[in-house]
């Protein structure tokens, strides 16, 4: 595969740990513990192939109305691969950012997610974002209540003044956006950074997602031809 057409922003919706646990007749917090494993490897995928932004949705702000078992699991998990996973992002040259109502979490975790953004911040390789507690609807209303707050009421907000109070701002335009576990759908990520992004949608259940897989969903990116509203001719040129 040529380098030339790695995206530079990648995103994945990681679904599916339920049903596999499920089908290993297993509880479901089973296959978050195995979907965190397997989160290492396609950072460390990505880092090796170049991808200069990853953004992995960790948990929706819609999560919270699960059962309170498997919320409270997945929030100490969370803890936990924070702790554990600086190593490997150091050894990767990546650093950690954070997307999403982080204030909306337990004082322990958000120490955590700010002890791990620190330990990882002279890196200067992957930019890997986990979005935590996000939702599309929430990251535009957030930026455009800032706006809101500063401008004058006179002034019409433009894209690119929108676009640079989201989170995402400073990193480069969603290229690709992943979704594992069969469905097709967005479930309220990037809506707007999703714009124009090229979507790819694997049946494979998260955990059973792997380096292979993504070397497919990179392989089916190189592929397409993106025209953001031109002809096919035009973009040729
Ligand atoms: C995605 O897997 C992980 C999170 C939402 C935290 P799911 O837990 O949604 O797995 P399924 O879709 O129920 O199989
Ligand atoms: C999206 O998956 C959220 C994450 C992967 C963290 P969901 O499992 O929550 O999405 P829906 O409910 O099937 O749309
Ligand atoms: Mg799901």
């Amino acid at each position: 595969m040529s380098d030339i057409n790695v995206p530079k922003h990648v995103a994945i919706i990681m679904d599916g740990n339920g049903r596999w646990a499920q089908a290993k007749n297993k509880k479901r917090t089973f296959g978050h513990k195995a979907g965190v494993e397997k989160t290492r490897e396609i950072i460390e995928a990505c880092a090796e192939k170049g991808v200069e932004s990853l953004t992995l949705f960790a948990f929706s702000s819609e999560n919270w109305a699960r059962p309170e078992e498997e919320v409270s699991y997945l929030m100490e998990l969370f803890v936990l691969a924070l702790k554990r996973e600086v190593k490997m992002l150091n050894r990767n040259n990546a650093q950690l950012r954070f997307i999403g109502n982080i204030s909306g979490f337990s004082q322990k975790l958000q120490s955590s997610i700010e002890q791990a953004i620190e330990q990882t911040s002279k890196n200067d390789g992957l930019c890997l974002n986990i979005a935590a507690n996000y939702g599309g609807r929430w990251d535009i209303l957030n930026a455009v209540n800032r706006l809101n707050r500063a401008a004058d009421s006179d002034q019409s907000i433009t894209e690119d003044m929108l676009a640079s109070e989201l989170s995402t701002s400073g990193l480069p335009d969603l290229d690709l956006m992943i979704r594992t576990g069969g469905e097709k759908r967005i479930s309220n990520f990037l809506i707007w950074q999703a714009a124009y992004a090229e979507l790819y949608f694997s049946d494979k259940l998260w955990p059973d997602f792997d380096a292979l897989e993504l070397n497919v969903a990179l392989e089916e990116y190189a592929s397409r031809q993106r025209r953001f509203g031109k002809t096919g001719e035009q973009v040729c040129e």
